[in-house]
């Protein structure tokens, strides 16, 4: 895995669909209550793989399936921690559907939001939240982008960036 600067930016390749779940629970031990993760990225580009591993990393219970068919899964904690509502915009056809789900309840809320195909409603998501773009390089190989609005996700991202510099030389 390579990763790079600068802070409110961090980019980085995985080979693999574990190397994207671990990444993924790096990032769910990093994320405080409330915080709202915003997946861009087409059909197959490890949106809900990368979600997984947040879940993973939070601490949530149960499995992790794309919740296509019902816009929204809730994941509790297993003990004391955050929960992780799992939303996917897919379907959606305009923002007023969007904002029918309640979205923004769950968005500034105290558990941790993590939004697939956010890009559909992108006016409606918080000013301060993390971005990633997911693309498909190739069979095994993804490219993610993360971007970082606001001060407190980039201190994620830098808290992130060092995690993962220093678990590269144990995968
Ligand atoms: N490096 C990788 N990272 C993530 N997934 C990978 C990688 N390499 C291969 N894959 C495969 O790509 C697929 C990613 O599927 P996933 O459901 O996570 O995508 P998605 O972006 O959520 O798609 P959708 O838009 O349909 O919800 C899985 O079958 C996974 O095994
Ligand atoms: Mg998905």
């Amino acid at each position: 895995m390579t990763a790079q600067a600068p802070d409110s930016e961090l980019q980085l390749t995985t080979a693999s669909p574990e190397e994207t779940m671990r990444t993924g629970e790096a990032l769910g031990r990093l994320l405080p209550p409330g915080s709202v993760v915003c997946l861009r990225g087409n059909l197959g580009s490890g949106k809900t793989c990368l979600t997984q591993g947040i879940g993973r990393g939070l601490g949530v219970c149960g499995g992790i399936h794309s919740p296509t068919f019902v816009f929204i899964n809730e994941h509790p904690h297993c003990s004391a921690g955050p929960c992780l509502y799992h939303v996917d915009l897919y379907r959606i056809h305009d923002e007023a559907d969007v904002l029918a789900l309640g979205l923004e309840e769950y968005m500034y809320g105290d558990g941790v939001t993590v939004i697939e195909w956010a890009e559909r409603a992108e006016d409606l998501m918080p000013p301060d939240c993390l971005w990633v773009s997911l693309r498909y390089v190739d069979e095994h190989t993804r490219h993610l982008t993360f971007e970082a609005n606001g001060a407190s996700y980039a201190h994620v991202l830098a808290n992130l960036r060092r995690e993962l510099a220093s678990t590269d030389g144990e995968a």
